[in-house]
């Protein structure tokens, strides 16, 4: 397979159009005599998207969105093809027809815009319309679908992905244009393709949620351009999907406030603080075995806070079915989690709710230690900002980190889970 790749008959020539023609030969420079403003970049009218590539898109950067079929990749990318002004977009889909975008296109709102679309899937064609159409973004659906006619393999297998990519990369760093690609996630989680894509792109984000709810999360895993640290969060509705600027006010909006067993975590998600519900429903195994299930959380690590809270707060939890839950259908794997998991388990199991406006964010240890957790101010002051007034945190987070925020809202601190348990029902 590697062998057929090297060999293979060059790619299409590319002829860039004159004007857009960027033919400079390299010279090593001084690293201070470098402009680092020397890449401007194209602000999007979506700002989640914005954030999640570090502020816009730079020129001729090779992007790849990955995502698990029917999440969303194709609504996200046709919405900023059609909502970009000042720039002509070509959409090139290989999986849908004309008529068919034209279609989901009208329901995200297509207002004068310069988007043009082209069903096509042999990278030749795709070329010599991109010569006429002489657009500033491309953008390709899917990646999978794309069909070299250098490369002798079918569609979708490795070399005419990675020979298709590859033309594409030239062509994006030759003439300056963006390319986005569209891949499909295997079952494992990978992009189809292994993965020689990832390594070949500039920035590779991914689309993640559960197709069954309407939040998608938008991920950066590699950025050459900025920070793999941010994300964006979208709502899918019937008109495409809508930017959450504000996630905590969203997915904290339909809570009971009377109901046990729920617990609200202050977690970060990549670096915005971002509160969501945890549930737990503790009951009386039927069965011989009980159950555990959880959901948006590791399964091994609600089996260890079940096993922490039996052996510390000597809770009789091995004959109890717990199901966990993360509500809105995300998934979170910020450890600062536990803390809200533990005490939502005890509220189920207790049958008394936490107060509404109590929120928590807390490591718990093997040994039922509540270990502090990152950027604890940021946390407080959100928690503060979306009207708690009661945040349970680690004895050990540093002190002058908390005073400056403690003003705003009751900080109470533990250090064991049983304080937590005291703390919450006396
Ligand atoms: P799609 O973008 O086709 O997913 P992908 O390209 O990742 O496979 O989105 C598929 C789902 O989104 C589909 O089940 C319908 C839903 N959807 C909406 O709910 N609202 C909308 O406005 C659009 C366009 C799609
Ligand atoms: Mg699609």
């Amino acid at each position: 397979m590697e062998e057929i790749v090297s060999n293979a008959v060059q790619p299409h020539e590319w002829k860039a159009p004159s004007d857009k023609k960027k033919e400079k030969a390299n010279r090593a420079q001084l690293i201070s005599d470098i402009n680092p403003e020397n890449s401007p970049r194209l602000p999007l009218p979506d700002q989640e998207l914005n954030r999640v590539l570090g502020g816009g898109l730079v020129p001729g950067s090779l992007i790849l969105l990955g995502g698990e079929p029917g999440i969303g990749k194709s609504t996200l990318l046709l919405q900023l093809a059609v909502q970009l002004k000042g720039q002509r977009v070509l959409y090139i889909s290989g999986e849908e027809s004309e008529q068919q975008i034209r279609l989901r296109a009208q329901r995200i709102g297509l207002d004068d815009s310069d988007c043009y679309i082209l069903t096509e899937t042999a990278t030749q064609n795709i070329f010599r319309q991109i010569e006429q159409v002489e657009p500033g973004l491309v953008i390709i659906d899917s990646i999978q679908t794309l069909y070299s006619s250098s490369y002798e393999s079918a569609p979708g297998t490795v070399t005419q992905i990675r020979g298709c990519a590859g033309e594409l990369l030239k062509f994006a760093k030759e003439t300056a244009t963006p390319v986005i690609l569209v891949g499909h996630i295997t079952k494992d989680g990978n992009i189809a393709g292994p993965k020689v894509l990832e390594h070949m792109v500039d920035t590779v984000l991914q689309f993640e949620g559960d197709r069954h709810y309407i939040y998608r999360i938008l991920r950066s895993v590699k950025n050459r351009f900025g920070s793999t640290a941010e994300l964006g969060i979208y709502e899918m509705s019937g008109s495409g999907l809508k930017e959450v600027p504000n996630p905590s006010q969203v997915l904290l909006s339909q809570r009971d406030l009377t109901l046990s067993g729920t617990a609200v975590a202050c977690t970060m998600e990549g670096l915005r603080p971002f509160l969501i519900e945890t549930q737990a429903l503790v009951s009386t195994a039927v069965y011989g075995t009980p159950q555990r299930s959880a959901t948006g959380v590791d399964l091994r690590r609600l089996n260890m806070l079940l096993a922490v809270l039996e052996k510390r707060c000597g809770f009789k939890l091995g004959a109890k079915d717990v199901f966990l839950n993360i509500a809105g259908g995300l998934r979170v794997e910020d450890p600062a989690t536990d803390l809200a998991v533990i005490s939502a388990i005890l509220s189920s199991a207790e049958d008394i709710p936490v107060d509404a406006h109590t929120c928590f964010a807390g490591e718990v240890g093997l040994t039922g230690e509540i270990r502090p957790v990152n950027r604890i101010d940021q946390r407080i002051r959100e928690a503060a900002r979306l009207g708690f007034n009661t945040i349970y945190i680690s004895r050990y987070n540093l002190q002058d980190e908390i005073i400056k925020a403690e003003k705003e809202i009751n900080v109470v601190k533990v250090s064991k889970v049983e304080e937590v348990f005291t703390g919450l029902f006396g």
